[in-house]
């Protein structure tokens, strides 16, 4: 696999990062993941404006403009001859020459820039988007700012093996008894017709394929709520389902063990996902 590191375009075993690097010591850094179907990046705008973002509120600068940001991962799609799968990018605040918790000067220690491409055949007929995946709920104990797509990926990855333990395939994060997020996508219920998701804040990520499909459900005259909603609430859904770029929508049918509304992916998930496909390829 080639990747791209600071510049250049490496075989991934000769491509390296410093020691110092204060991704690696810190978590100090942010990343977008665009998915790839037939060759084509879906939404790269959007995951751009949405890294310039993350990169302002941690007083970071883009090491490139965006225009050479779509250039390498057009360079890097071609390069690996991806047809479906997803592009990671990753900018962490650079290797100073000391450990220290104190930001070094940007003008003395560049950002470290990382890409990489993970094939994913047949990412769209993604088996589970049939049959619909399983639930645990867990405490959201992560930091106030989730709206930051920062590297710290600890508790929701301990989130993923406590739901692996439990037979299950991811969890979703609750707090003072609402669900803020599962631990890499967007979650939503739908309730008598009504489409139900968190809106926006520091809480939650703003996911730009929740972006996408709330403009595609208000185009097909369906009925959102954004408002935040309970796991009980959750349980007793008609549907459930999640988003995000690597999954697209992706049905919900069990939440700790109780069966959301006939157990089985329903209409309205099913529909906004073909929505989804059909207008990202
Ligand atoms: N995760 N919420 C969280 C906590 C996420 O990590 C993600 C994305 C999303 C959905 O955002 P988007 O629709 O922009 O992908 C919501 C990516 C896919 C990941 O970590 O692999």
């Amino acid at each position: 696999r080639t990747v791209y590191v600071n510049g250049e375009y490496l075989p991934e075993n000769e491509a390296r990062v410093s020691v110092f690097d204060r991704g690696f010591l810190m978590a100090d850094g942010v990343y977008e993941v665009t998915s790839v179907l037939d060759g084509k990046l879906v939404d790269f705008d959007g995951h751009a404006v949405r890294l310039d973002r993350s990169l302002s509120e941690l007083s970071m600068r883009a090491p490139v403009t965006r225009d050479e940001l779509l250039q390498i991962h057009r360079e890097l799609v071609a390069r690996n001859d991806l047809t479906d799968g997803l592009v990671y990018l990753q900018i962490t605040r650079g290797a100073p020459a000391d450990r220290d918790f104190a930001f070094p000067d940007p003008d003395e220690v560049p950002p470290t820039i990382v890409l990489f491409t993970q094939s994913k055949p047949g990412l769209a007929d993604a088996p589970a988007a049939k049959t619909g995946i399983k639930v645990i709920s867990i405490d959201d104990i992560r930091w106030g700012r989730r709206d930051i797509k920062t590297v710290q990926l600890l508790y929701p990855s301990m989130g993923k093996m406590m739901a692996k333990a439990k037979g299950c395939d991811d969890a979703w994060m609750v707090e003072d008894g609402y669900v803020t997020e599962g631990t890499s996508n967007n979650a939503y219920i739908v309730k008598d017709g009504r489409i139900v998701t968190r809106p926006k804040s520091n809480d939650i990520l703003h996911g730009i394929t929740r972006a996408a499909v709330l403009r595609y459900a208000a185009e097909a005259q369906m009925e959102v709520d954004e408002r935040p909603f309970t796991l009980e609430e959750a349980k007793a859904a008609d549907e459930a389902f999640v988003t995000s770029a690597s999954t697209f929508v992706m049905p919900v049918v069990e939440i700790d063990g109780t069966p959301v509304g006939t157990g089985a992916p329903g209409p309205v998930a099913a529909r906004l996902r073909e929505i989804y496909l059909e207008e990202s390829r």
